[in-house]
């Protein structure tokens, strides 16, 4: 069979760059596109790479021009609840405007298979838990909504220009890859399990835990933590599911287990055997309480399995992957 060329746009980011080692892993040629304005340079080393804002038409279209590709993993986003708020703008031209490009880029050149990454921010403030793909796409803010926009938007194409999708709905990504070279590292960085551990590991002060006052046994929020692998494993069978059958799909992405804040930090003290002092901040606007998924659908119907279920385990991966990046930029001084 021909080899199928995958572009993913965001490549260079958190997930992106997993997905490039498992693509390769599977014998897909692979270009990257990515602006390098969050993506790092050296986690797609060894990979065909253009520099390329979605925002740029006309480089999009050189790029389609020059390159025949089957498929898009679209990855690109920014990601920041709380800069979404201060900030719509940039996150209505960046999520909704760039993705528009890509698809009128994409449908121009007749590549009607498409594989987006969308979030459990979709969903707003759950009306039960866990969550289905059934529930009721309601988000609270514009970051939810610019990818909840995009969702929308894909429905109308698929109907009316035939594309083929799949929206692949993120709970909590967390963890790296297993040989630590490349892992979770956003500049500034907003999440729970990274910000846990360089406070240990650059010293940075006590954690601040964002309300725990919340209505969960210990008061604060509970998260569902999916390992970056098993996230990406699942864009695998997506993308397999489009090439066999086209369509259109909806799949909730976690491991269906929930962990309080306060959980998760005694889970990275038993990783990293020392204490982790916190502090009780405000809450953080936005923050549900609760976010558990269900993924019963993608288990059902492309067989997918987290294969990392322990949340040590996960912690352990980004531990490994931030003590490595540490020595590193030590060595490169
Ligand atoms: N938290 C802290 N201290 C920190 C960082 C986070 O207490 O330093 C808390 C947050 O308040 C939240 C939990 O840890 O209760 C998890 O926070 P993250 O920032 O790690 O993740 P979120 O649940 O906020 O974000 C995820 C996805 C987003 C998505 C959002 C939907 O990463 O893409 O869920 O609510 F938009």
């Amino acid at each position: 069979m021909k080899q199928k060329t995958i572009l993913v746009a965001g490549g260079a980011g958190y997930i992106g760059s997993h997905m490039l080692r498992l693509l390769r892993n599977a014998d897909y040629r692979i270009i990257v596109l990515d602006n390098f304005n969050n993506g790092h340079r050296q986690a797609v080393q060894g990979f065909a790479c253009v520099e390329v804002d979605l925002l740029d038409h006309a480089k999009l279209v050189a790029l389609f021009k020059k390159e025949k590709i089957d498929a898009v993993i679209h990855f690109s986003a920014l990601i920041e609840v709380g800069q979404s708020v201060k900030d719509p703008q940039l996150y209505y031209f960046n999520n909704l405007v760039g993705t528009i490009n890509l698809l009128q880029v994409m449908l121009a050149h007749d590549i009607k298979h498409f594989v987006f990454s969308s979030t459990a921010a979709v969903y707003g403030e759950p009306q039960y838990t866990p969550i289905d793909e059934q529930h009721i796409i309601a988000p609270i803010n514009p970051y939810g909504r610019s990818k909840a926009m995009v969702e929308q938007l894909l429905a109308d194409y698929a109907h009316a220009y035939g594309l083929n999708y799949t929206v692949l709905r993120y709970f909590n990504a967390a963890g790296a890859h297993p040989n630590g070279e490349i892992g979770e590292c956003h500049e500034p960085e907003s999440h729970l399990i990274p910000n846990i551990l360089t406070s240990i590991l650059e010293k940075t002060g006590p954690l601040k835990i964002f309300g725990d006052d919340f209505d969960t046994p210990d008061g604060t929020c509970i998260r569902d933590y999916i390992h970056v692998m098993d996230l990406c494993q699942a864009h695998l069978l997506a993308l397999q599911q489009l090439f066999s059958y086209g369509g259109s799909y909806h799949y909730n992405l976690g491991n269906g287990k929930g962990f309080s804040v306060k959980e998760v930090i005694k889970s990275a003290e038993n990783v990293i055997k020392q204490p982790i002092p916190y502090q009780v901040h405000a809450r953080r606007p936005g923050d549900p309480a609760i976010l558990i998924a269900n993924s019963r659908l993608i288990q059902n119907e492309l067989g997918w399995k987290p294969h990392y279920h322990n949340l040590e385990v996960i912690i352990g991966h980004a531990w490994f992957f931030l003590k490595n990046r540490m020595n590193n930029l030590r060595k490169t001084g």
